[in-house]
């Protein structure tokens, strides 16, 4: 196919820039959004008296085949087309003579790609955020199991204070709704202004009704400059800086996963189908589906990297180095895809194991907290407590005790203030269920969390 734009040129382009040039390798994708962009232009153009009413029904008749063509497979997109404006436009010409030449009338692919990345990705982020919700609602289900597993609670990765499995799940619960949130914010802002009629950065001298394109694509809005229009790519920074976040939190959850599926923890055992095995350790069972996530998140930190850089030095308006903002953005869209069709099931099939997380929470001193709350709350200054019980703590140590193992004479060598009812303070489960403050690590906490946050599920449909 010849180039659209052999304008004042006189010799053919070497062949190898036009490979360098070409984006139909990473467009192709977008193909529908930009029939049904140019099924709107040539619409609006039709509706304007600037092309005549025949050449909108060839136009369309045009487009409309193209895309039965492509959902039958009787068309392939031309891999050696510079991209998928140019294959859409050539090949609509092809099929309808002259109205498809009448197609770019009032537009350039400045106005035209900046529109085709915002209908894909809205899409795209339609389809994320409803995987979201999938794994959000798994991590309600595990939540709702474990809301009664007691398991030390860690800073430092070191064992603090008795939380419940639930309650950690449900961290990552309200991480993801913010990262839902995030997803809908991006795309809101991207919905807001349409940059369509912006031609290639001055506008055009064609009467355009640029309303209408915009509500017919349905933005709020046409972008009220058309130098901003053809320019602006925050709206793709924006959504990969969500979905970078929304990595983060996955590599979090895997990283812990992959704790917590080792010898030294066994507080839960992945399904077999969701691990793999190695090929000389025959008695390996190994998260790889984590450690790829915790791996992946790096590459979209990359592709958040690679927007921002390319952005940084651009003068107003369109600069060809903006054609590098797709494979980054699609990328992160895709890498996030993956992650969350692979690790939804996998949570969904994990069993927890909680005699385990309980054993760990036996050990490691983790209701000293508890213990020296109990003096205080029987007199003693806070500060003295905390000292009295760190005592406590070293002497057990090199005893090789655990608090609740201590007589009661042993205890109030420590303090007269313990008394009989000290085990029930210090019971683990009494420790976790009495850190009843809102937010805690309650049973009831957690069911009420699980709640609240289907309700805000609930909202959004
Ligand atoms: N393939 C180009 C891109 O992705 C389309 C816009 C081309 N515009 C231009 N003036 N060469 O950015």
């Amino acid at each position: 196919m010849p180039q659209l734009w052999q304008g004042r040129s006189s010799k053919t382009v070497d062949s190898r820039v036009n490979d360098f040039n070409s984006s139909i390798r990473f467009d192709a994708r977008m193909i529908e959004q930009d029939i049904r962009g140019s099924m709107v232009h040539s619409a609006m153009l039709g509706k304007q008296g600037i092309i005549a009413p025949q050449d909108v029904d060839d136009i369309h008749k045009g487009l409309q085949s193209i895309l039965e063509d492509l959902h039958s497979g009787a068309l392939e997109i031309d891999p050696a087309a510079e991209d998928v404006h140019t294959f859409v436009e050539q090949t609509l010409t092809a099929r309808v003579g002259d109205a498809g030449k009448r197609l770019h009338t009032g537009r350039s692919r400045n106005d035209q790609v900046a529109l085709d990345i915002r209908l894909y990705l809205r899409d795209a982020a339609a389809r994320l955020t409803g995987q979201i919700t999938e794994l959000i609602a798994v991590l309600c289900d595990q939540a709702e199991q474990g809301a009664g597993y007691v398991m030390p609670g860690y800073t430092h990765l070191q064992r603090a204070q008795p939380v419940s499995f639930g309650h950690h799940l449900m961290a990552y619960a309200w991480m993801l709704l913010r990262d839902k949130g995030r997803l809908q914010d991006a795309v809101q802002r991207m919905d807001a202004e349409c940059p369509l009629g912006s031609g290639a950065l001055a506008g055009t001298t064609y009467g355009l009704d640029r309303f209408y394109t915009a509500e017919k694509l349905g933005f709020a809005a046409p972008c009220a400059n058309s130098i901003d229009g053809v320019s602006d790519r925050d709206f793709c920074i924006e959504l990969c800086s969500a979905i970078a976040t929304c990595m983060m939190h996955l590599s979090r959850l895997s990283e812990e996963i992959i704790l917590w599926c080792s010898w030294e923890f066994k507080f839960v055992e992945l399904d077999d189908a969701f691990t793999t095995g190695s090929s000389i350790m025959p008695q390996k069972k190994n998260p790889d589906v984590t450690e790829l996530i915790r791996g992946k998140t790096g590459r979209v930190y990359g592709d958040l990297n690679t927007l921002l850089v390319m952005m940084k030095g651009l003068p107003l308006a369109y600069d060809k180095d903006m054609q590098e903002d797709k494979e980054a953005i699609f990328d992160a869209v895709d890498t996030l895809a993956l992650c969350l069709r692979t690790i939804t099931p996998m949570l969904a099939t994990m069993t927890p194991l909680p005699e385990n997380m309980r054993r760990a929470a036996a050990k490691g001193f983790i209701n000293a907290t508890d213990c020296a709350d109990y003096l205080t709350k029987k007199g003693m200054p806070f500060r003295d407590a905390y000292k009295c019980t760190g005592t406590m703590v070293a002497a057990c140590l090199r005893a090789g005790k655990t608090l609740e193992e201590l007589t009661l004479e042993e205890f109030k060598q420590y303090s007269d203030l313990f008394e009989q009812d000290v085990y029930d303070a210090i019971d683990l489960t009494h420790c976790c269920q009495g850190r009843s403050s809102y937010g805690g690590p309650t049973k009831e906490s957690v069911l009420y969390q699980i709640s609240a946050v289907k309700e805000k599920l609930a909202q959004d449909r």
